[in-house]
């Protein structure tokens, strides 16, 4: 028996075959904020803590790691939290992270702070920070957190299926004016490399093209495909436009004056990124992030919590960085299917 700070005697804990012992460990939240981050927090924290390990939670992600801005988490800190958008640590773009005296402070930070640790929930430039803390040698945990559905290795990504509620439920409110008056409409939504918010809601939605980054755009072959809409008495036609492929100011001009329909413009903007997560999304986040503190007990680092194809698992930080997410071929040919 040990004795501990309080004089009292404890047991001193026995890591069970192939576990470490944590102490302490910390997560934050970084880059773009979406639903389902609180869910994470939450299941990280309500995990480790039935492991018998503290919680830290670093304000505005690396940039509280940099100042020591952090809270200690206890399971009423996270109580009420499952569904809520956001996050309450908040999340920045810390850029001083990415010299290699932020890093270092920030691994000093770290290690003065005791913390056994880390996960990091965010999109691929904070995955990138998660991955330089595991070079330096400080065990280090990937959630894949972002709108964007961009990160390879994983089908989807914490926030994603949010997003896409979001932008379903918005479309579906402009085609009912849109059809009152004969219009179409070039709806922009979310995705600055990637389109697979706009395909997939293309899909969802009925639209009738989106226009993303991976596919070069053929104007031309789209204003056919509405003129020859207009000219059969359809009401609507609804154009899904992903921010990184174009905008939709620049579709419109481009389609006016050949199609026929009156068009009108819609930014969809940071609605796409806020309300309460998904039934989908609670549970992803909080999978995923039980799953981090099970791999932290197991002495891992350098990883990122995925799913795929319907199996939860992970993957080396420096493959999702390496390589980019290939385009859903499925939904391509489900985008095309739908055209009429
Ligand atoms: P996201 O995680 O949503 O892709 P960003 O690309 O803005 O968002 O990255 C979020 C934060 O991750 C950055 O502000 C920075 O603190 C950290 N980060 C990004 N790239 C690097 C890097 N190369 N090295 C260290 N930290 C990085
Ligand atoms: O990466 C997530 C994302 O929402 C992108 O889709 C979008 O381009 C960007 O973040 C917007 O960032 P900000 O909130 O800083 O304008
Ligand atoms: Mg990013």
């Amino acid at each position: 028996m040990k004795q501990n700070s309080l004089g009292k005697e404890e047991k001193e804990k026995k890591a069970p075959p192939g576990k470490k012992i944590l102490k302490r460990i910390a997560v934050l939240t970084s880059g773009g904020d979406c639903s389902g981050m609180n869910a994470c927090i939450r299941s990280i924290t309500r995990t480790a803590l039935q492991q018998g390990i503290e919680v830290y939670g670093f304000r505005k992600g690396f940039q509280g790691v940099l100042s020591n801005d952090f809270i200690s988490l206890d399971n009423r800190s996270v109580s009420s939290k499952i569904g809520r958008g956001g996050t309450f640590l908040q999340s920045a773009r810390c850029l001083e992270f990415k010299t290699p005296e932020g890093l270092q402070l920030g691994y000093d930070n770290l290690i003065d702070l005791g913390i056994d640790g880390l996960a990091v929930i965010g999109g691929d430039g904070s995955l990138t920070g998660a991955q330089k803390l595991h070079e330096k040698g400080f065990p280090t945990i990937g959630i894949p957190a972002s709108i964007d559905n961009d990160l390879f290795g994983t089908d989807m990504s914490i926030g994603t299926d949010t997003a896409l509620n979001a932008i379903v439920h918005a479309v579906d409110m402009i085609r009912d004016t849109a059809s009152s008056h004969d219009r179409m409409f070039i709806i922009e939504v979310m995705g600055r490399n990637c389109g697979y918010l706009a395909l997939a809601s293309a899909v969802a939605c009925g639209a009738e093209a989106a226009i993303i980054p991976e596919i070069p755009t053929n104007c031309d072959i789209i204003a056919r495909r509405l003129k020859r809409r207009f000219k059969e008495k359809k009401t609507n036609s609804i154009i899904l436009v992903a921010e990184g492929a174009s905008s939709a100011s620049q579709i419109a001009e481009e389609l006016q004056n050949k199609v026929g329909y009156d068009s009108r413009v819609s930014v969809l903007g940071h609605i796409q990124r806020g309300g309460n997560a998904t039934v989908f999304d609670r549970i992803l986040a909080s999978k995923l992030g039980r799953n981090a503190v099970f791999a932290l007990e197991e002495g891992q680092s350098g990883i990122m919590m995925t799913y795929s194809k319907g199996t939860y698992s992970s993957i080396e930080l420096t493959e999702v960085i390496r390589q980019q997410r290939p385009l859903s071929q499925g939904l391509l040919e489900l985008a095309g299917l739908l055209e009429n």
